[in-house]
């Protein structure tokens, strides 16, 4: 509800009910009419060439309308008025926060419930199940999908459900089978440490999707780590290592299958407000650089301090996947890893793209 319009020399007032005096700078109104020439209410994009709006532009006038519900503004550069739903300008009232996810909850391994982290396939696939999947990651930083048929149609089928399967070098769907009797590297049953994906592109992906086909084998626990409790503790005992893991870039390489894929960010990487929005560590993907003296000294003081804590048992989570359990995971948050194993292990998993796994959360209600 709006009431107490005031237009002053550079700006309306008005008062929101809930919210007070909001003033509105009339560049920024003019900016966002919502009249169908100015904005195409179908396709959500501006019409309006802003540029060529005066920049001292005025209302002629502005009254309430549809019971103070509404304010109509007519423009010196508009043959019709243009309507402002009060809710409209009620979300816009204060600076717009890039509140792009919702809040996690941060957890060290002995404080995660698997109560809260677990969820049945059959409910995943059920009306608003993919909402409920979301909420659980959102928070936590992954979930385990039990019971999960056992093949690569239901990787696809979750990926579809949240956005697309991000095509990469590895392709688009992957499969893998760790062998002890196998040579190449990649079939490897050595010990995983706790990592994140793709810290060579610029774009790591968002989602990573990991489903147990086949387990016929001793060891091999999945591993998971939150990335956001490590730089918690680590903000706490030494903040100027955690300053330092924020401000120095490191670089990921991968090199081989005809490319040379490169990218640098920093470990923590953070909004211009200081808020932590990405968790990169690869140790075993990152490149051989040299950085001035003491960036390079104060990088390794951060790369020994964050990855003693990656991997201490007490940041671990631990769980062996049986066949059907589906890992869903944030991969800008959580780091994965695995245990030695011996025998055979099948996985088939994808990835989606962070920009996907944002919009599939606000599609579903989530923030
Ligand atoms: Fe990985």
């Amino acid at each position: 509800m709006l009431s107490d319009l005031t237009l002053k020399d550079d700006c309306l007032s008005v008062i929101i009910s809930g919210s007070g005096i909001a003033d509105f700078d009339y560049f920024w109104l003019r900016d966002n009419a919502r009249d169908p020439i100015s904005f195409d209410s179908r396709s959500h994009q501006r019409e309006l060439f802003t540029c060529e709006v005066d920049a001292n532009i005025k209302p002629f006038t502005a009254v309430l309308v549809n019971n103070g519900m509404a304010l109509q503004i007519k423009w010196p550069d508009m043959d019709d008025s243009v309507c402002y739903e009060g809710n409209f300008l009620a979300a816009y009232a204060l600076p717009t926060p890039m509140l792009a996810m919702p809040e996690p909850t941060i957890w060290e391994a002995a404080r995660l419930e698997d109560d809260a982290i677990r969820i049945a396939h059959l409910e995943v696939i059920a009306d608003n199940g993919v909402g409920r999947l979301l909420d659980i990651i959102s928070k936590n930083g992954f979930a385990v999908v039990t019971g999960t048929p056992r093949n690569m149609a239901a990787v696809s089928d979750l990926t579809d459900r949240i956005g697309y399967a991000r095509h990469t070098i590895f392709g688009g769907l992957w499969e893998f089978e760790a062998d002890e009797n196998m040579s190449d590297s990649a079939y490897t049953t050595k010990e995983l440490r706790p990592h994140t994906d793709g810290t060579y592109s610029h774009d790591a992906p968002g989602l990573q999707i990991l489903l147990c086909v086949d387990y016929d084998a001793m060891g091999g626990a999945s591993i998971m780590v939150d990335g956001f409790c490590i730089a918690a503790e680590l903000k706490r005992l030494t903040p100027e290592i955690y300053a330092d893991l924020t401000r120095i870039d490191v670089t990921g390489i991968y090199k081989g299958d005809g490319v040379i894929l490169r990218a640098q960010r920093p470990i923590f990487r953070t909004d211009r407000d200081g808020i932590l929005v990405q968790v990169s560590f690869n140790n075993y993907d990152r490149d051989t650089i040299t950085l001035p003296r003491d960036d390079m000294r104060a990088l390794y003081a951060g790369i020994r301090a964050f990855d003693r804590l990656a991997n201490d048992r007490r940041f671990q989570w631990r769980y062996t996947l049986q066949p059907g359990d589906m890992l869903v995971f944030d991969n800008w948050r959580v780091l994965h890893g695995r245990g030695p194993f011996c025998g055979r292990r099948k996985m088939a998993g994808s990835y989606i793209n962070r920009e996907d796994y944002e919009s599939a959360v606000r599609v579903n209600g989530l923030i």
